[in-house]
């Protein structure tokens, strides 16, 4: 990468996936990449940014840093953005924009009254050199910007993805209390599933993660079905994204041959839910979806890995059902899954006890704002 092309950028990732979403971000060629919190640092050239927009699984953003200044309060903050950028090649009036800002600069405490100050900064501009001003657009904003403040000064950043990296574009149907895409494609990295025996999750609900499993399994980009922000840079290059958009495609393995990818869900119409996924994943006929209990259930011949998203009483199910539950977990585990591995996100200790397993490894994740663990037990 030669210097001069080297842009810096942020990734910003789930709690506890940090360390995977650093391991990724190398893998897809950045490169002085550091772990922050809910975040990693990275410097890449503009055709990686691209790649890391269609095919990382684990971020929900990337914000490419444009602009650094110093600021201490609310007119640095008016001035400094004004100055940050050329608005005048990179937002004119028929654009929308969205503001985001995260972190503190004195007299600058509330996130909101912050983004107000950058909003009439950019608006009032807009009106000196047009006599027009852009909409805001919180949904689908043409450019997203993104500013973080700290008391080393004000980062000005742009969003390349618009709407969060989570959104694939397969998931129509969502199912009771469903995963984020991309905290289950971090949680299948860290089980180190290969495709080499069966998965199963006996509660599936959405059937989300065992589809990004197998998408994973088969390199299949994440971002290939969706538009992003930065389709709509000043500085975009449609030849190498076009260049980065057949790359990804081209490192589907189409030539792989999956073992059996099982989800059991006793909700009929959310089973049915998880099959319009599938299918919407374009994965009818590797994934199969059985409706019932997996109480009644048997599994293929394994050793395999189950993975297991129960519900844990924050938003689903009562505390004495749920005993039971996890419970009859256990052991349907101890009778059908000797020599397999489990991985359960726990979001309630009190609850795991009822397993009768053993964890092996007990990694800290944060699922929606709820602390959980995501627990391996090597069953024997
Ligand atoms: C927390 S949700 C799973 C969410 C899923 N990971 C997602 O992202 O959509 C738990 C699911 O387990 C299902 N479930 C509960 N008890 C079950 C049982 N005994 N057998 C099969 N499924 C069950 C519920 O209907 C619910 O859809």
């Amino acid at each position: 990468m030669r210097r001069e092309n080297r842009l810096s950028a942020v990734a910003v990732l789930p709690q506890g996936l940090e360390d995977a979403g650093c391991e990724e971000l190398r893998a897809l060629g950045a490169h002085g990449v550091s772990a922050l919190r809910r975040a990693a640092a990275f410097q890449a050239d503009m055709a990686c940014l691209y790649r890391l927009h269609l095919q990382a699984r684990l971020p929900f953003r990337l914000l490419r840093e444009m602009a650094h200044f110093r600021c201490g309060g609310r007119d640095d903050l008016y001035d400094g953005i004004r100055g940050a950028m050329d608005w005048e090649r990179w937002l004119h009036p028929s654009m929308s924009f969205r503001v985001d800002v995260t972190g503190t600069a004195p007299g600058l405490n509330h996130s909101h009254y912050s983004a107000l100050q950058v909003k009439n900064a950019l608006v009032d501009q807009q009106r000196e050199l047009w006599g027009d001003r852009s909409s805001i657009d919180l949904e689908n904003p043409d450019l997203s910007l993104h500013i973080h403040l700290s008391r080393d000064g004000a980062t000005l950043s742009l969003d390349g993805s618009g709407s969060s990296l989570h959104r694939r574009g397969y998931r129509a149907a969502m199912g009771a209390a469903p995963l984020k895409e991309n905290l289950a494609a971090g949680l299948i990295q860290l089980t180190g599933w290969d495709a080499s025996g069966p998965l199963v999750d006996p509660c599936c609900g959405s059937g989300i993660l065992l589809i990004e499993a197998v998408l994973a399994a088969l390199q299949q980009a994440p971002g290939l079905d969706r538009s992003f922000a930065l389709e709509g840079w000043a500085d975009f290059n449609p030849d190498l994204w076009h260049e980065e958009c057949s790359r990804a495609r081209n490192r589907r393995r189409g030539d792989l041959s999956l073992p059996a990818v099982i989800g059991i869900e006793q909700d009929p119409a959310i089973a049915d839910q998880a099959r319009d996924n599938v299918a919407a994943a374009g994965l009818q006929g590797v994934i199969e979806i059985r409706e019932g209990r997996f109480e009644d259930q048997s599994l293929p011949e394994g050793p395999g890995v189950l993975v297991c998203n129960p519900p844990y009483g924050e938003r689903l199910g009562a505390m004495d059902d749920l005993d039971s539950f996890y419970s009859a977990l256990g052991a349907f585990a101890r009778r059908e899954a000797s020599g397999w591995q489990l991985w359960l996100l726990s979001g309630n200790p009190k609850l795991t006890g009822a397993l009768r397993l053993k964890a092996s490894r007990r990694i800290p994740v944060s699922n929606g704002g709820i602390d959980c663990r995501w627990l391996h037990y090597a069953l024997r």
